[in-house]
């Protein structure tokens, strides 16, 4: 629900709209995490998004949030995120905290009215997921968008608009690869799935138009670690329609990071350029800058989501990719991880989808 700056409402006992100041029609939007997510994400509301800004941030590092909060113009400040989360000058959420906390705020969101754009995954594991899912239904109204931000990446883009359009024939097979420089320390398979995984599970789910019906994994572990981790995975999946997919996560590249995919038609195939940069040729040599990690890689895609989903919420259209996509990712990434521990191909058990988000397809194409 859009307040109008200066009006007092109550939403289950919170005020809330009630600190639209000056004319400020902006939305004002509380960040919960300053961490690189958070950070990224404040910056681009602060600097490049239209019709919102930034009115509180959120983090347990009190030298972080502060000096997020100096960037972005002197937001207020809270040690607590729920706290912050129910204050009346907040009427948006990112959630940009570590995973384990994102079910909770999310839930805390929607009991609020307040729309909220929650970093990947939406929760930890399926079951958690669903609870959002029947909480949102239970609502009545979609408030939860989830940050699959390469479905705003230009060049992931054009390719799902290439393959939607017929022009290389039926879509049969989407391939996605997904390298990180180096892994983070302390992690295991199923973090591998969850955490990095999941965005190719999305991007799948959303190139070919699809929900997945069974998934098969194989891994290595290619760090030399004593408690097995895979940190290099190669999954396949296959759709309901009997289409398929195959994705390589690599999180221990070392090079630098990387994403692409490539759709695969009857007749033709659509794939994602090498991102930005000169192409040199020198000392009979060709080369071509590798990005560092996300931030360097999707900076675009994060402004341009924000943007979006600012957009969705001053039209009242519903946000997407929605709590739906984040809970199908997340049962398709819990059989990812019942087929490593198994060794076998695994069914994925996705429900029907509730009304609110029937007749949809897979998300956004722009
Ligand atoms: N969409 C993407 O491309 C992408 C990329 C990286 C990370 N992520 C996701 O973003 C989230 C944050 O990841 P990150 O890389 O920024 O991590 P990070 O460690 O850099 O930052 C997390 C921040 O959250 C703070 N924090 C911890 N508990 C908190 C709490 N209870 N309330 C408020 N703040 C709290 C930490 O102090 C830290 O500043 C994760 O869920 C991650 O999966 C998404």
């Amino acid at each position: 629900m859009r307040v109008p700056s200066g009006e007092h409402t109550k939403q289950n006992g919170v005020d809330v709209g009630n600190e639209r100041r000056g004319g400020d029609e902006r939305i004002p939007v509380g960040v919960v995490g300053t961490g690189g997510m958070g950070g990224m994400h404040a910056y681009c509301l602060h600097r490049k998004v239209a019709g919102a800004r930034v009115a509180a941030v959120s983090d347990v590092d009190a030298d972080r949030v502060g000096k997020v909060a100096e960037e972005c113009g002197g937001a207020a400040v809270f040690g607590d995120a729920v706290e912050m989360i129910r204050d009346g000058g907040v009427e948006a959420v990112v959630i940009a905290s570590p995973d384990p906390t994102h079910a909770e705020l999310v839930h805390e969101c929607l009991r609020l009215g307040k729309p909220v754009l929650c970093e990947k995954p939406l929760a930890t594991s399926p079951e958690e997921a669903l609870g959002i899912v029947e909480a949102e239904v239970e609502a009545g109204r979609k408030l939860v968008q989830v940050g699959f931000m390469r479905r705003y990446d230009p060049q992931h883009v054009d390719v799902k608009n290439v393959a939607a359009s017929g022009a290389i024939g039926e879509p049969v097979l989407f391939k996605g690869w997904h390298r990180n420089a180096r892994i983070p320390a302390g992690v295991d398979s199923g973090w591998v799935v969850i955490n990095a995984a999941i965005h190719d599970l999305d991007s799948a789910r959303w190139m070919l138009d699809a929900e997945v019906r069974e998934v098969f994994v194989r891994g290595l572990n290619t760090t030399g670690s004593s408690v097995g981790e895979l940190d290099l995975q190669l999954i396949q999946l296959t759709f309901a329609d009997g289409r398929l997919a195959t994705i390589e996560v690599n999180v221990d590249a070392g090079f630098g990071y990387e994403v692409g995919v490539e759709v695969v038609g009857a007749s033709g195939t659509a794939y994602t350029a090498p991102p930005s940069g000169a192409t040199v040729r020198l000392d009979r040599g060709f080369t071509q800058k590798v990005d560092g990690d996300w931030l360097d890689r999707f900076e675009p895609a994060y402004t341009i989501e924000l943007q979006e989903w600012v957009r969705s919420i001053e039209s009242g259209g519903p946000p997407s990719p929605d709590a739906w996509d984040g809970y199908a990712s997340l049962v398709v990434a819990g059989a990812c991880i019942a087929s490593i521990r198994s060794g076998k191909p695994e069914a994925v058990p996705v429900p029907e989808r509730p009304g609110l988000y029937a007749g949809e397809a897979t998300g956004v194409t722009r």
